[in-house]
């Protein structure tokens, strides 16, 4: 029986048995999501009275503070390899009176240092999302962000049931919240629980399959629900946090989307990455997805590889496909993009079987 390889970050019964590591945390402050870690940003009267230029491609999550708190923004699109494009940027500043950005690390690859200094230069005030890259590399002081908020959502990218975090900072004191329990985050523990018991048995079982799903879309179905207020991080995920292996998810993430950049470069498959970085340059990335381009397949080879026990995500599908019109970059990026998994729960081996698998649907 073949593994099975990607869809959500489950969470394994061993993880509960392992050692606390207390002490990597002071540096956050912990809420139920990355929407709501945003929110509580927002939330700062000198903050919100910015107009903010929003990544149009992004999701619909990150867009909802903003509408729900009434603060200006317009979208900016991206260049085709995910970098901001600085002078269309400085243009709309002048012309529009825009004073803020918000930006977002794609895939957990962060922004050339200079890039985020010249939108400094330029004036804006910066927020930084770093839910891709997660808060691993900046615990390992690997990476260190010119940004003036870095926030991110914990509950994606590692195998936690809720999350969100805001970065401590000297210039502002940010509302805190006590951890407590959510039905988003009870139906969120069930699904990732059941998804590790079943991906580490050898039984493949379509009531199994149906029943995690189930629970996992209706805890985000809660979470795209939940009234305003503000929600704190239940303690079942502040206690698996605490338990990670943080190295050994660094290291592998970062192993496994280099094996597969090296095979697709040997292949000759070059133009089908989308990213191609020197990993071994940079130790600030930390990448959890591999994004490639498929010319419009992307659907049909999500739909082949399902069949093959092989989930990969297309992040992101537009969330407004009349406004991403006039956003070519995003648009196309979109349209095209098929993300394979490389987090941590996969080796070698995986990488091998995933690469052949896209190959022979190319
Ligand atoms: C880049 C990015 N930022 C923020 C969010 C929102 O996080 P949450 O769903 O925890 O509110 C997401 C969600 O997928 C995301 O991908």
């Amino acid at each position: 029986m073949d593994n099975i390889i990607g869809g959500e970050i489950d969470i394994s019964l061993d993880s509960f048995n392992s050692n606390e590591n207390y002490s990597f945390y002071d540096r956050l402050l912990f809420y139920d999501s990355g929407r709501t870690a945003l929110s509580v940003v927002l939330s700062n009267n000198y903050i919100s009275n910015h107009k903010f230029l929003l990544p149009i491609y992004s999701c619909e999550s990150i867009i909802k503070p903003f509408k729900e708190l009434n603060v200006h923004f317009d979208y900016y699109d991206i260049n085709l390899n995910l970098d901001l494009d600085l002078e269309i940027i400085q243009t709309r500043m002048h012309q529009e009176e825009f004073t803020a950005i918000l930006i977002i690390d794609y895939f957990g690859f962060t922004f050339d240092k200079n890039v985020i200094s010249k939108l400094k230069n330029f004036g804006l005030f910066v927020i930084e999302d770093i839910s891709h890259l997660s808060v691993i590399p900046l615990l390992f002081n690997k990476y260190k962000s010119l940004s003036d908020i870095i926030f991110g959502s914990l509950r994606k990218n590692l195998p936690v049931a809720d999350g969100g975090f805001i970065v401590k900072n000297s210039n502002f004191s940010f509302q805190q919240i006590e951890p407590e329990y959510t039905l988003h985050s009870m139906f969120k523990l069930s699904s990732k629980i059941l998804r590790g018991i079943y991906s580490e048995s050898n039984i493949r079982n379509d009531d199994f399959e149906e029943t995690y799903l189930k629970l996992s879309a209706k805890a985000e179905h809660l979470l795209d629900l939940s009234d305003s207020n503000l929600k704190g991080m239940s303690n079942w995920s502040l206690n698996l946090l605490k338990r990670l292996d943080l190295l050994k998810i660094y290291e592998k993430r970062r192993l496994n989307f280099k094996m597969l950049l090296i095979l697709f470069i040997d292949n000759e498959l070059i133009d089908i990455p989308l990213i191609n970085k020197d990993i071994d340059s940079h130790p600030e990335y930390m990448p959890y997805l591999f994004p490639i381009m498929v010319n419009k397949k992307n659907k049909l080879i999500r739909e082949t590889l399902k069949s093959n026990s092989i989930y990969t995500s297309i992040i992101w599908e537009s969330f407004d496909k009349k406004r991403i019109e006039n956003y070519p970059n995003s648009k196309y990026i979109s349209e095209n993009i098929l993300c394979l998994p490389v987090d941590d729960r996969y080796g070698s081996s995986d990488m091998m079987f995933l690469f052949k698998k896209i190959r022979s649907l190319l």
